[in-house]
């Protein structure tokens, strides 16, 4: 890692380069994703996804475990989540789009926690303020088209019957030095904090609990997310469930290039509610580019299309990778200059946000059939 790069699920500083992930991931215990795995994803699902493609998602833990068991005919279900801080940037929905491939693939349950109590206690934002978030970031990330019967919400505070009796059995093989060591915590820190990692464990093992068989668990997240499931893998098989898995993604850098796009500052990333003005706007402005000094510079040289934010965002919208490896190869070469980029970034984000609308109005008047049943488990494998 470069000195100042550091990850934990509450702060990603410093810039994280190609070789600070694999050593994070290394140092965390993660695998990187190599050619056996996506051979097998391919064999299965037809395709590698673009983030697959790209490196994006680019570590697991156990992943082969759930896809050689998977092609045995045994079951697994995905989980994911959202703390609602604030509004959604386009970072926090990378895990749910590739989250949604995967659940149309794989045909299986989704559960997503919504951690409005972890919030709570980390954040200084009052209970109203996030319960208004709840609701929004729940109609942002299904505005991607999640399908209700397969798509489970789980608010932590409303469903804390199920999930407390769960978290608790968790915190039992906590210790406060494994927080404070994992989680950086020290004894000013509430202890909310140092029990809160219990309940983002809950949904990793939570339809074993209710159904009474093992079912196995794959969790997509970003890489600050990882400490959480590191202490979640120690723990479960002690309670008599399967180690969950999962696959890791890179960070979607901040618009201005370094550290973590942050709901603190709306000019540090492209939000969900921008509108194509605004889009326009803060790329121009804002965002960190790959190109040279000067047009004549750009085109003498060509730019560096990896650290440039708007081919960045660019690459994750299109769905088209030749007509991405032809944007890719043209600004390298200094065919296309940066604000033509940023201008072509604009207007791919702008379509996306678009299309995200008719999924949310539509879940706005279904919204009670996403929302997580207990009873939906008992029977269900
Ligand atoms: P949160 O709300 O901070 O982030 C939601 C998801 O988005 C990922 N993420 C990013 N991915 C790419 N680029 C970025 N710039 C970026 N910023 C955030 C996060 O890794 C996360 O996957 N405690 C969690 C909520 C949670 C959760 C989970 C997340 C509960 N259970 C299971 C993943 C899996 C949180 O506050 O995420």
């Amino acid at each position: 890692m470069t000195e100042k790069a550091e990850v934990t699920p509450w702060e990603v500083s410093g810039d994280l380069q190609e070789t600070d992930y694999s050593r994070i991931a290394n140092q965390f215990g993660a695998k990187l994703i190599d050619e056996s795995i996506l051979k097998e994803i391919k064999e299965i699902t037809g395709e590698i996804h673009p983030f697959l493609h790209y490196g994006i998602f680019f570590a697991h833990r156990d992943l082969d475990i759930i896809l050689q068991n998977y092609r045995k005919g045994q079951p697994f279900y995905l989980y994911t989540g959202r703390g609602p801080s604030g509004n959604m940037h386009l970072g926090h929905l990378l895990p749910f789009m590739f989250t949604k491939w995967l659940q149309e693939k794989f045909n299986v349950d989704l559960l997503i926690q919504i951690t409005d109590d972890e919030k709570y206690l980390f954040r200084d934002i009052s209970e109203q303020e996030i319960g208004k978030l709840t609701r929004n970031n729940i109609l942002d990330i299904l505005s991607l088209g999640f399908k209700p019967d397969k798509t489970h919400i789980i608010v932590d505070t409303e469903q804390s019957g199920i999930l407390y009796n769960q978290a608790v059995r968790v915190s039992r093989h906590i210790t406060a030095s494994t927080a404070k060591a994992v989680f950086g915590f020290t004894d000013s820190d509430s202890i909310g904090k140092y029990f809160f990692t219990s309940m983002q464990a809950v949904p990793a093992f939570l339809i074993s609990a209710l159904s009474g068989k093992n079912v196995r668990c794959l969790i997509p997240y970003a890489i600050d997310q990882d400490p959480h499931f590191k202490v979640a893998r120690d723990v479960i098989p002690k309670l008599g469930y399967e180690k969950p898995s999962s696959i890791i993604s890179k960070f979607i850098p901040s618009l201005k290039g370094s550290g973590k796009m942050s709901s603190s500052d709306m000019n540090s990333g492209i939000y969900l509610n921008d509108t194509p003005k605004e889009v326009r706007k803060k790329l121009m402005k804002y965002a960190f580019s790959g190109g040279r000094e000067t047009a004549e510079q750009q085109r003498k040289y060509g730019a560096n299309p990896d650290i440039d934010f708007a081919f960045n965002i660019y690459r994750m919208l299109e769905h088209d990778r030749k007509k991405i490896e032809d944007i890719y190869s043209r600004y390298k070469v200094g065919e296309i200059l940066s604000g033509e980029m940023k201008q072509l970034a604009a207007d791919t984000i702008s379509a996306f946000l678009e299309t995200l609308k008719p999924a949310r109005e539509l879940a706005e008047k279904n919204f009670s059939e996403f929302m997580f049943n207990a009873d939906d488990f008992r029977d269900r494998y």
